[in-house]
């Protein structure tokens, strides 16, 4: 769970790209002293999976352990995401198996939690008459009321939304951690509004946290081993926090120089960067330390200045080649990845054409590739006519991954013979006698063990094979010896 949304895509693997975000459970350490057990399953982005690790910390305040097997479950709770309809689609058929387990055990209480308890609200309870909490992203220090309620038999609802909760002083459990990477949340909800998204309506406005319990969070991850922290937001790039006391603002350059400075062998990351805010001076920052991760997940979601203005995205096509340049020329050696969504509201052939050469353009590393799912309520939703018909949406998706794929794999074969200092994450999928771990452009290298070394330990590995999701190489001593 490295990655935002899911591991580097491969061509089968996009198609089964929203299952593979689906469904992730997370490996809870089980408790066996707590008195009450909970189970919690997460959905959507690693924002959600993060806001179940601030849960998991509220719970275990309030004596509940967490366990791996919801079977033995007091409390089964499941963190939603709404953002295209099949998202939404599977987290009603997981409902279905907590209803069984429901009837079959007395005393057992089913939450819903996140994005779709925002957008369902009470109608959730109507809908999903075996559902006794839902309860909104801003509203999960009420959690261990509104279970205790549940207990007595009373179904609870809250979805209040706040302008001021960022769960700063929580330290998240960190539930199905490598011990190596770890996210960190710096903001919450969005200000943007564009028009296809539901994101607004779910998480409420953008508020950025206090950046010293930032820092305090990556420093205590590095004293407890962390090598790697990312920055999530919604937007990143316009963090901004004013210091109570001297109402002095650090914006987001100055706060990744903050959390790069906790410690030179912390690699830091984020996301997501919306072209419109994205600095130089954030550039510059990421250029002057070594241990800022040269990646930036930038998404286009289209190519044709048309479509964008629908979109609401407030750049067209010029502007953001412009920034892509931009990037390219303070680092050259920097990564740009990508979201796209095929089919927007009344979008051509021909401006769909301009996504795929915008793809070509901005030379992805790789993108996250959707069809376009209209969301009730949103901008699009009430202005604009869903017109593209399903199967246009689906050969265009197509196209775009077909385009996409074929891109990683040659800028993946330009790295063959390069050497990289690679962060070890762990075993590689296939192979105990492998690591796997990444490049400073998210990359995934897979390469032989060798003695001595563990996760978390840095190494350098050259590149013999390259495929479009995958570099495999062997260790090599250290270029700069
Ligand atoms: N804040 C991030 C995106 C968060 S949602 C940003 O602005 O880039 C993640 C991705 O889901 C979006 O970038 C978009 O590509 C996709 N997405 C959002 N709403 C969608 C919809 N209605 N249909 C299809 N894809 C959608
Ligand atoms: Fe949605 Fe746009 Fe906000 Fe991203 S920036 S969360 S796409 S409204
Ligand atoms: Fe989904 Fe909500 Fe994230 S809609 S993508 S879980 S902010």
């Amino acid at each position: 769970m490295a990655d935002l949304y899911n591991d580097n895509p491969t061509l089968d693997g996009l198609k089964k790209m929203d299952e593979a975000r689906q469904g992730e459970v997370f490996e809870l350490p089980s408790n066996e002293q707590a008195s009450k057990l909970f189970y919690i399953e997460s959905y959507g982005c690693q924002m959600n999976f993060n806001d179940s690790e601030v849960v998991a910390s509220i719970l275990a305040e309030d004596g509940f352990g967490p366990t791996r097997n919801m079977e033995v479950a007091d409390l089964i709770l499941i963190n939603t995401c709404s953002i295209r309809e099949k998202a939404e689609d599977t987290v009603r058929k997981r409902l279905r198996i907590f209803d069984k387990l429901k009837e079959e055990r007395k005393g057992l209480v089913v939450g819903v939690l996140g994005c779709m308890a925002e957008r369902l609200k009470k109608k959730f309870l109507e809908e999903e008459r075996l559902v006794d909490l839902v309860v909104g992203p801003d509203a999960y220090r009420d959690l261990p009321n509104l279970v205790a309620s549940a207990n007595d038999g009373e179904r609870g609802v809250n979805v209040l939304l706040s302008r001021e909760e960022t769960y700063a002083d929580i330290s998240p459990l960190r539930l199905d951690s490598n011990g190596v990477s770890a996210f960190i949340s710096i903001m919450r909800g969005c200000d943007n509004m564009c028009s296809f998204c539901v994101v607004p309506f779910t998480r409420g406005r953008e508020r950025s946290r206090n950046a010293f319990s930032i820092v305090a969070e990556a420093q205590d991850l590095v004293n407890r081993g962390y090598k790697e922290v990312t920055l999530l937001g919604q937007n990143v790039d316009s963090y901004k926090w004013e210091n109570p006391e001297d109402k002095s603002v650090v914006d987001f350059a100055q706060l990744l120089e903050m959390v790069a400075l906790v410690d030179p062998d912390l690699r830091v990351r984020f996301s997501t960067s919306h072209p419109k805010d994205i600095t130089d001076d954030v550039l510059y920052t990421m250029k002057k330390y070594e241990n800022i991760c040269k990646y930036i997940h930038l998404p286009v979601q289209s190519g044709n200045s048309r479509i964008l203005e629908k979109m609401n995205r407030t750049y067209d096509r010029e502007w953001y080649k412009a920034k892509v340049d931009r990037i390219y020329e303070i680092m050259p050696d920097c990564a740009i990845s990508s979201d796209i969504i095929t089919g927007f509201c009344s979008e051509t052939d021909e401006e769909h054409q301009d996504t795929i050469s915008m793809l070509e353009y901005a030379q992805y590393s790789m993108s996250y590739m959707f069809f376009y799912s209209e969301r009730p309520g949103t901008l699009a939703a009430r202005k604009y006519e869903d017109d593209v018909p399903l199967a246009v949406k689906k050969e265009r998706l197509n196209e775009v991954i077909r385009v996409q794929n074929a891109i990683s794999l040659k800028l993946n074969q330009k790295d063959e013979g390069k050497i990289f200092k690679v962060l070890i994450e762990g075993d590689s999928r296939k192979s105990d006698q492998e690591f796997k771990g990444r490049n400073t452009q998210n990359k995934m290298l897979v390469f032989p063990k060798k003695e001595g070394l563990q996760p978390g330990d840095y190494t350098w590995v050259k590149v013999s094979t390259a495929s479009s999701a995958t570099l495999r190489g062997e260790i090599v001593d250290s270029p700069n010896k």
